[in-house]
């Protein structure tokens, strides 16, 4: 979900001639193999991307086709990587010692692609604004430790206040409904402008334990942002769950 709405928003960028960079403040190790032991460990891929690897057409298949051409599972770095062009720049936060290290090694011979070890929030102090003016600050953070919500909003209303135009895409988790609706509600009251929440609900989010669903909040989206958002989550919807209670919602948490 979040990588096919992060791939229209670079198609996006890329509509206007002038460069554009992105920040990945939460990288990775830029693309996965899906047939290593820890893939196959936990098979979780069978469920999720497995699932959708055969769509050639609709509004799935730009990112369904980049995924194919990567030929295992790219990601976000790796997606970026593919739709830059030469004048456009990609900044890669990594904290983590290993994942760090691999990441640098997929992207040495890069010159467009730029590798930090250093803590993601800290990073959106120091890289930003952008020199382009334009560009994308996606944010990607684990939530496995307390207060992540907190953390990403402060961030969110960070880069809003550094650097107001660029667009923003952040990532959460939905597992049980308060937390995000105390989310949302600290967003709107946060001062930020023109910020719209895309979610995907795999089944109703009673047993707060379980990951129900997640959501991709988007500030300053572009022209079209919503109608395409609505067709690509109604698409995975569709593919990925028949539960009771899937579905998809598109909120406007902040007006322009
Ligand atoms: C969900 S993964 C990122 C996946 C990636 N964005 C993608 O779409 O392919 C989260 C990553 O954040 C890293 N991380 C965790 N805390 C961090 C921090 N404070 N600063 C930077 N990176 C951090 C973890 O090591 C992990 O690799």
């Amino acid at each position: 979900m979040k990588h096919a709405l992060l791939v229209w928003l670079l198609r996006a960028l890329a509509r206007k001639p002038a460069p554009f960079r992105v920040l990945d403040t939460h990288a990775g190790i830029g693309r996965y193999d899906l047939a290593s032991d820890e893939a196959e460990r936990t098979g979780e891929w069978r469920a999720g991307i497995g699932r959708l690897l055969d769509i050639t057409e609709g509004p799935l298949a730009d990112y369904l086709d980049l995924v194919r051409a990567d030929g295992g599972y790219p990601g976000s770095p790796a997606l970026t990587a593919a739709l830059l062009r030469p004048q456009d720049r990609l900044a890669l936060v990594e904290l983590h010692e290993e994942d760090h290290a691999t990441l640098r090694a997929l992207f040495r011979r890069d010159s467009r692609v730029a590798v930090h070890r250093r803590d993601a929030f800290e990073a959106v102090r120091a890289l930003t604004p952008f020199p382009e003016k334009r560009g994308l600050v996606l944010m990607d953070p684990p939530f496995e430790q307390p207060g992540e919500y907190e953390r990403l909003t402060a961030a969110i209303t960070e880069v809003s206040r550094r650097a107001r135009g660029l667009v923003q895409a952040a990532w959460y988790p939905i597992k049980g409904r308060a937390p995000v609706r105390a989310f949302h509600t600290a967003l709107a009251e946060s001062g930020v402008r023109d910020v719209v929440a895309a979610e995907l609900h795999l089944r109703e989010p009673v047993d707060a334990a379980r990951l129900n669903g997640c959501g991709l909040i988007v500030v300053n989206p572009p022209y079209g942002f919503e109608e395409a958002a609505r067709a690509i989550l109604e698409a995975l919807r569709v593919e990925l769950s028949g539960e009771a209670g899937a579905g998809w919602a598109l909120t406007r948490i902040a007006d322009e």
